[in-house]
């Protein structure tokens, strides 16, 4: 029997902090009118300092769980999508899934910059339909503001934070992820990158002097590459699942600005109600922005049981990738059962991941008090 990957849950965090456009001039030299006619933002989400990666993603990855008909319990995988990992390692998808104590699940994070939302939801839709696993949680989660340089009026103006997640699980219904494409050209790294603190150039104080830390970007040639591929990706994505433009209900791009939907909408010759956009309340939150263009395409009964979308992206890398899938509405509903035990499942995870680090340490000091009696029973 065919199997098929669905999108059953679906759910986004924010922070608490809006930044508008205005408020950014009090320390930016720029206008709302300059930042609103080139990229079409108005405002975004800046994470206070008790919210991070990885708490964003765990908000969002519980919320998309919330309409399915399973628990953290009974998810397979976690593929976290992000290019603001909470550290180079563990992986932000391990404290996620610690977090939310997905106790069965192998977790890993994906960098593909902000196509790596598309990259991840293929993998696990891949997975998923090979009969390796069941039901998989995919997040795209990001706190760029804290590698913004705020002196560089170029970058600072763009991007913002934030969450999204969807739910695969499988099934013999026709429908769901049907075809993606994922491209990659390491030529054009140079365009966009966060050049320090990696095992090229380790974090030292020149490289803090020279705010290497924070992203640097040739914003034209982004901006080139991006309106060239956009049209193309959703082309070959749509033929790869046997589709016609035509099919194609609705498109959810990569938010990074509105000129960029627009020139692909021209591209594509499809008129721009036809695209979701919403850059202009969250700015550019890299991975997590597909995601939430969904959840408020959702929200406002914009996508219909049996609707084709395209999920298009780019990104540094640079990288690009389209998916086609058909929504099909999700029949399981989450029964009485489960959604009695969610409300206690991060508490008992909580006490479990804390009962697990003193056992750790007890086994440790246990450990060593064995291997000191062996040196000296040696000696
Ligand atoms: N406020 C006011 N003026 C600004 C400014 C700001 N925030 N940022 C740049 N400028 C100025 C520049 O200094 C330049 O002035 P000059 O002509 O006197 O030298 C002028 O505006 C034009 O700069 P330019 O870089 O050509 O602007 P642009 O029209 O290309 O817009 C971007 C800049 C960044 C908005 C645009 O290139 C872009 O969106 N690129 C793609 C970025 C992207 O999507 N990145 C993420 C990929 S995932």
């Amino acid at each position: 029997m065919d199997r098929y990957a669905h999108v059953t849950g679906w759910g986004i965090a924010t922070p608490e902090r809006i930044l508008s456009n205005e408020e950014l001039t009090q320390f930016v030299d720029t206008s709302d009118e300059w930042i609103i006619s080139r990229t079409g933002i108005e405002q975004r989400y800046i994470a206070g300092p008790g919210e991070t990666t990885a708490s964003l993603a765990s908000q969002a990855a519980c919320r998309a769980l919330e309409p399915t008909n399973i628990e953290a319990h009974d998810l397979d995988l976690i593929i976290l999508a992000t290019s603001t990992p909470e550290h180079i390692f563990p992986s932000t998808a391990s404290l996620v899934q610690d977090e939310i104590g997905a106790i069965r699940a192998g977790a890993f994070d994906l960098s593909a910059a902000c196509t790596g939302f598309i990259y991840a939801l293929n993998m696990a839709a891949q997975a998923i339909r090979t009969g390796s696993i069941e039901n998989a949680l995919v997040i795209g989660s990001e706190t760029l503001s804290r590698y913004v340089n705020w002196d560089d009026r170029s970058t600072c103006i763009l991007f913002g934070d934030g969450a999204g997640a969807f739910v695969l699980q499988a099934s013999d219904k026709p429908g769901g992820i049907l075809s993606c494409i994922m491209r990659s050209d390491g030529s054009g790294a140079d365009l966009l990158s966060l050049p320090a603190g990696g095992s090229k150039l380790p974090a030292s104080h020149e490289t803090v002097d020279r705010k290497q830390h924070t992203i640097q970007m040739k914003g034209r040639e982004v901006f080139r590459f991006a309106t060239r591929v956009m049209a193309s990706a959703t082309r070959e994505a749509v033929e790869e699942a046997g589709l016609q433009l035509e099919d194609i209900q609705l498109i959810i791009p990569h938010q990074a600005n509105k000129r960029i939907i627009e020139s692909a909408a021209r591209g594509l010759r499809m008129p721009m109600d036809r695209f979701i956009l919403n850059v202009n309340r969250y700015g550019n939150t890299s991975t997590a922005s597909i995601p939430l263009a969904f959840f408020e395409a959702m929200d406002d009964g914009r996508i219909h049981d049996g609707d084709h979308l395209v999920l298009v992206g780019f990104g540094a890398g640079l990288t690009w990738g389209a998916l086609a899938m058909q929504w099909i509405e999700p029949v399981e509903k989450p029964t009485r059962r489960i959604q009695r035990r969610r409300r206690w499942i991060r508490w008992y995870s909580r006490i479990r991941s804390f009962i697990r680090r003193v056992l750790r340490k007890i086994e440790g000091l246990i450990w060593g008090a064995k291997s000191h009696s062996r040196k000296d029973s040696n000696e």
